[in-house]
């Protein structure tokens, strides 16, 4: 009859359009083979990183930090510390006395016309910031020493110089890059002519997220941080980190893993997606696993696939709305909350509604399924490549099994309801020889970089006069 038919009809164009989704969708499955390659991979980048004749061209640049070791507890004093390159900038005034850590911080915004405006009037705006936390904490005029939280890859000569190799994340301020961070915080205290600051040491994110968990568990020795950005340090054999003299003890090196596969390596898991995400950005070509892998991107990367599935009439009744154009509308926020379990259908179409998004309920759930498939890529790449770093410390070490405790921070892992899962479950597959605690640093920059700043003030007082 000729209802049947219909009904036929209207039947096959839906599974022709659920296959045409499901094939947009199996792109981000990753098989176990292809995550084995992003292990070997990025263990090989890593060796490259660390040997001088391979240096200098390495893609994971594995930079020395100065840091040789964790805090033992009889730090003690009043620090401030600055954290940059998060999803906020923050100024803290940290306070240590006998292994209890008192923190007192401030949010400031930097608008979008300063992240990208020059490299002075950044700086002139973090002092700002510092004279403006000063007064509120009443210390003007107090003169303590500072740890600078810099979340940038920063070549180091000592704990307290750090030349910037270039900007990531949302940041391209102009004649920065080759220049001594430090040096253009100093020269814009100097400027404003108002305080004096004892600038002490300059920390990645990374490592103070380490220290912050080391200071608590004598087993972490690795720092992660997936949140805007993606990185990690790890404290490495001195032996085995050719650019710095000296054999005896261990350095902690920021890997600046971001950079995984800017020479093509994972072109091959790469999609199309990927690539108009990376060729949109403020740094095309640069940072590619960092953009698969990290909050600032897995947004953009989802409203690339809606864009695409819309235009193939498979979702938005075909229309693409001035909203779904924009770019950045899908942070990492909105991710967490549509990708939550708990989360009725009706509620992710709430929160599509108010992205400025009209769904259907059929909308809605294959929205649901694209966040998660970025995500879930996203977690099982980063283990992937935290599977690497652990399995390289059990060998270097010689051991049958390692023990490991890894701090993390970032709002990806703290906010999203499945990447943690996903991470740990991947790392425990891809490096079963050891055992890898995660630990959650609450506030890991702002707190190690006064643990650093600690560390090294107390490392000076002989050198006094
Ligand atoms: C970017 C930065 C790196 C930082 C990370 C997390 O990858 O280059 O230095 O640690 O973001 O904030």
């Amino acid at each position: 009859t000729k209802g049947a038919a219909m009904v036929t009809a209207v039947a096959s164009r839906v599974q022709a359009q659920r296959k045409q989704i499901d094939k947009v969708l199996a792109l981000f499955q990753l098989t176990r083979e292809q995550l084995l390659g992003v292990r070997d991979k990025m263990r090989a980048e890593l060796e490259y990183g660390l040997k001088k004749k391979t240096h200098s061209l390495a893609t994971v640049k594995m930079l020395p930090t100065y840091v040789y070791g964790m805090p033992d507890g009889t730090e003690k004093g009043k620090f401030l510390a600055l954290d940059l390159g998060g999803t906020n900038f923050r100024v803290l005034l940290v306070k240590i006395r006998r292994r209890s850590v008192r923190m007192y911080n401030k949010i400031f915004a930097i608008p979008l016309e300063i992240m990208q405006g020059t490299g002075e009037e950044l700086f002139d705006h973090i002092v700002q910031c510092i004279a403006d936390f000063l007064d509120y904490m009443g210390l003007k005029g107090a003169q303590l020493p500072l740890g600078f939280t810099f979340s940038f890859p920063c070549r180091q000569t000592c704990i307290d110089k750090g030349t910037l190799v270039g900007w990531t994340k949302g940041f391209k301020a102009t004649d920065c890059e080759g220049e001594d961070v430090v040096d253009m915080l100093r020269e814009a205290i100097k400027r404003r002519n108002e305080f004096d600051l004892d600038i002490v040491a300059i920390v990645n994110d990374t490592v103070g997220t380490m220290m912050t968990c080391g200071y608590e568990d004598p087993r972490c020795e690795i720092g992660l941080i997936a949140g805007t950005g993606s990185n990690v340090c790890y404290m490495e054999e001195m032996r085995n980190i050719e650019l710095v003299d000296g054999d005896e003890g261990r350095m902690c090196v920021n890997t600046e893993w971001g950079g995984f596969g800017d020479n093509g390596c994972i072109d091959d898991i790469r999609t199309q997606y990927d690539k108009e995400v990376d060729d949109g950005s403020l740094n095309a070509g640069k940072q590619r696993y960092e953009k698969m892998t990290s909050g600032m991107y897995l947004g953009e990367i989802v409203r690339r696939i809606l864009i695409d599935l819309t235009r193939q009439g498979l979702l938005f009744r075909g229309q693409i709305s001035e909203r779904l154009r924009t770019r950045g509308i899908f942070e990492t926020k909105f991710l967490s909350q549509i990708e939550s379990d708990r989360l009725a259908l009706l509620q992710v179409r709430r929160i599509l509604q108010q992205l400025g998004l009209d769904s259907t309920c059929e909308d809605s759930i294959v929205v649901k399924e694209v966040c998660g498939a970025v995500s879930r890529r996203a977690a099982q790449m980063c283990g992937a490549g935290m599977a690497a770093i652990v399995e390289k410390r059990r060998e270097d070490q010689g051991l049958q099994h390692f023990k490991v405790t890894v701090g993390v921070d970032g709002t990806l892992y703290k906010l999203h309801p499945h990447f943690s899962r996903i991470l740990q479950e991947t790392v425990k597959e891809l490096a079963p020889q050891c055992d890898v605690t995660f630990m959650l640093s609450e506030d890991g920059s702002g707190k190690g970089a006064a643990l650093i700043t600690a560390v090294a003030k107390r490392l000076q007082q002989p050198r006094k006069d």
